[in-house]
């Protein structure tokens, strides 16, 4: 079995565990729980709130408006959802899609960690304030959307949720221009992993 094999049958299983998962009591309420989507080897991750109705319905990560705009910035960049991995702080929806709650989030974090670790994306998008927490604990989203960070060998960019552009169309414009710096990032993280030096990092135009 090939490496990446290995990697989507430990992804999968992560899955079922997700499924199968009482650790919070959003366990109680969900129809289906939301494990993510996409391939082992995405060099893209995008990281959400948590499930909305529709996702709670049919299982799968952002299907319903949110989802379809975010379908759009992708194909805007020439990227489609089967080329990206697309997940959440937390896996079950919570009632009425009040807030996950710090200790739902703390509950859940394992699942994402493992996923992080697995697919070991080149970048993490986050969407929302609940993910950018996790990387930006004093971030303000209107000053720090769009500006990706280097830590540890991987880009973490702060965007604003999909929702928020949805409601507030003043956005949208700013949501698209930070997904179009999305390409050419992702073609100096490739270089700087595939082969430049460690102290060619600091030449890097964009960081
Ligand atoms: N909003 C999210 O944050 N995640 C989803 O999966 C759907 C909507
Ligand atoms: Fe388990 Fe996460 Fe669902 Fe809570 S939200 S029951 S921790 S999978």
């Amino acid at each position: 079995m090939s490496n990446t094999d290995e990697r989507r049958a430990e992804l999968e299983a992560i899955a079922q565990e997700v499924h199968a998962c009482t650790r919070c009591p959003l366990h109680q309420s969900r129809t289906n729980a939301v494990p993510g989507s996409g391939p082992v080897t995405a060099e893209i991750m995008f990281i959400g709130e948590g499930p909305g109705f529709y996702e709670d319905q049919q299982g799968l990560p952002f299907v319903g408006a949110s989802g379809k705009f975010l379908d759009e910035l992708l194909q805007g960049v020439g990227l489609e959802r089967r080329d990206v991995y697309i997940t959440n702080v937390v896996k079950c929806r919570p009632p009425g899609n009040r807030d996950p709650r710090p200790d739902e989030i703390e509950a859940c974090a394992g699942y994402l960690d493992r996923q992080i670790e697995l697919i070991d994306p080149k970048m993490i998008i986050t969407l929302g304030r609940f993910s950018m927490a996790k990387w930006f604990p004093n971030g303000r989203i209107t000053q720090i959307h769009g500006q990706a960070r280097k830590i540890g060998g991987r880009l973490y960019m702060p965007m604003f949720h999909p929702a928020a552009a949805l409601r507030n169309p003043k956005l949208r414009p700013e949501v698209e221009a930070d997904f179009s710096k999305i390409p050419e990032l992702l073609k100096e993280m490739a270089n700087l992993r595939d082969d430049a030096p460690p102290d060619q990092a600091q030449q890097l135009s964009l960081f």
